[in-house]
């Protein structure tokens, strides 16, 4: 079975049960600032576990079913063994109180069993805690179904929550015999599927959890969340003995450091065609470090890495040579960070292969600062989602505000900026917004800001203390965190009656007479609930 025909299969016996198929959400998360990159299916389906949003409302039905790309740093030591990758594909299904534990289990045991042709060798299932008690009801549905290895365990089967706070429950995890000895390894078994139950809040994260500084709350109905790893699934079906193996990865990779470059490319290559550059914080932080680490393997084993990484090799081949050299000399995490580039996980990698060991505390401190600097002049710059201030960009900036506004008269206030980048050929505008738009709608919003263009209205910036800010009727985004004092930038005579107002840095042109025509290219889905917008200036 090939791996497209297992999305096919699961996509399809999900639907014939009642499940609506979700788009796979983009892998920078558009409603969680809590966390880096989408590490889960259920990541999407957040508010809808908490009660937030109606999945009957919104999907027509209180299950569903994705395949959804996620990221996972967590485990990189791991990858390039059988099992482990940064990137991989999740085939889940979800349900929002409309069926719980018997039937979760009962369609995972028929899909692996009757549509897959797998033998189950046991399963898991949470032995309790002081909080939270065992599940007896999955190990009896478990034992009716036949399988009789029923293991009980604790920490490893209560799962979650992903990022500052959210959903969480125990889970009860399935494990197949690999087709070969070879799988995961030693011939261990494998793990299959995940399906947590999600019975409740957790207020904060998973390490506050453990260390009893965040509380449980019961959710008002139970979630259902599954999780079963695509490429670990195909390598077992397709007899393979690891997912470098198989029809997803192309042939001829033999050894782990070709394993490491052609799973770090390949989360690398996703990561950019979202938008995402190689930089010193965050997101980018983490690609920087894939794309790094992977050099430094294809420099070992004298392997030039594609076309699309040349820029960031060329910059790091310039410092490597030196860096190791500085490495041999004396391990300074820091140093190897500012003046060669070294990821410090990188320097911390090439310590441990040497047994000698870093002081990553002196790091850290410098780190931070470090941060904080680069986080101040990120800000100004990145925050408008300009990817650099041509004389097109900042017209695009300006018209990206404009845009907003005019979506908010036509569609409503449900209207509200997700995320928005900006390139001297177009601007780009996600928001949140529940459907299609209309042909009629979409021409209404273009007539509105070429109405707004004609005007010539000028641009002008305000600062002013956060809390007037809000009250002047800015828009900004709610869960983010502003400084004391925050610059406004509005279109109009005053702030009180200007056309739009928005928190942003700018740059912005002075009057809007001078951006010509605007055109809405497309408009799509990104998500569910999130529409995106490309548009031009003719
Ligand atoms: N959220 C669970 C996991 O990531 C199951 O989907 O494993």
């Amino acid at each position: 079975m090939t791996t497209n025909e297992v999305r096919q299969k699961f996509l399809k016996f999900f639907e014939a049960r009642g499940h609506v198929i979700v788009p796979s959400a983009p892998l920078v998360p558009e409603n969680d600032s809590t966390v880096l990159f989408t590490t889960a299916g259920m990541q999407q389906f957040k508010p809808y576990y908490i009660g937030e949003k109606n999945a009957l409302k919104d999907f027509g039905s209180k299950n569903t079913a994705s395949v959804q790309k996620c990221v996972r740093t967590s485990d990189i030591d791991e990858v390039g063994d059988a099992t482990h990758l940064t990137l991989f594909e999740m085939l889940g299904n979800f349900s929002f109180g409309g069926y719980g534990r018997k039937e979760a289990i009962e369609y995972a045991h028929d899909f692996i069993t009757k549509e897959l042709g797998l033998l189950i060798s046991y399963v898991t299932v949470y032995k309790g805690s002081e909080n939270v008690p065992q599940d007896k009801e999955s190990q009896a549905i478990w034992k009716s179904l036949g399988v009789a290895d029923v293991r009980e365990e604790g920490a490893d089967v209560f799962w979650g929550p992903t990022g500052n706070s959210g959903p969480c429950g125990p889970t009860t995890e399935i494990y197949c015999k690999p087709a070969r000895a070879g799988v995961d390894a030693g011939g261990r078994d494998v793990e299959i599927w995940n399906i947590v139950f999600n019975e409740y809040l957790c207020n904060g994260s998973r390490e506050q959890l453990d260390n009893g500084e965040a509380k449980l709350t019961k959710l008002p109905f139970l979630g259902i969340d599954t999780g079963m790893g695509l490429e670990r699934l195909c390598a077992v079906l397709q007899k393979k003995e690891s997912v470098y193996e198989t029809d997803a990865f192309a042939p001829g990779i033999k050894n782990r450091a070709q394993r490491i470059i052609a799973d770090h490319t390949r989360a690398a290559t996703e990561m950019m065609q979202e938008g995402v550059g190689p930089s010193n914080l965050g997101r980018g932080y983490v690609l920087r470090r894939l794309i790094r680490r992977a050099i430094l393997h294809a420099d070992r084993i004298g392997v030039k890495i594609s076309e699309r990484f040349k820029d960031e090799e060329a910059k790091f081949r310039k410092t490597l040579a030196a860096g190791l050299k500085e490495f041999e000399k004396r391990t300074d995490p820091f140093i190897l960070f500012t003046s060669y580039g070294f990821p410090i996980e990188l320097t911390k990698e090439l310590a441990k292969e040497k047994g000698i060991a870093v002081d990553t505390k002196e790091f850290e401190q410098a780190f931070e600062k470090h941060k904080e600097i680069s986080r101040a002049g990120a800000e100004k710059k990145f925050k408008g989602g300009l990817a650099d201030t041509s004389e097109m960009s900042i017209k695009y900036h300006t018209a990206t505000h404009l845009l907003h506004q005019a979506l908010r008269d036509v569609l409503g206030k449900e209207v509200q900026q997700k995320g928005s980048n900006i390139t001297p050929e177009r601007l780009r505008f996600d928001f949140a917004f529940s459907r299609k738009m209309t042909d009629n709608e979409k021409k209404k919003v273009e007539k509105t800001v070429n109405e707004k263009i004609k005007e010539n209205l000028t641009v002008h910036k305000v600062t002013l203390p956060l809390a007037e800010a809000k009250k002047s009727g800015a828009l900004h985004f709610f869960d983010e965190k502003y400084p004391d004092d925050v610059l406004i930038h509005y279109i109009g005579e005053s702030l009180e009656t200007a056309y739009s107002k928005e928190f942003c840095g700018g740059p912005h042109v002075a009057n809007t007479g001078t951006l010509g025509m605007f055109r809405i290219a497309k408009e799509e889905a990104v998500s569910s609930g999130v529409r995106r917008i490309k548009a031009v200036l003719v």
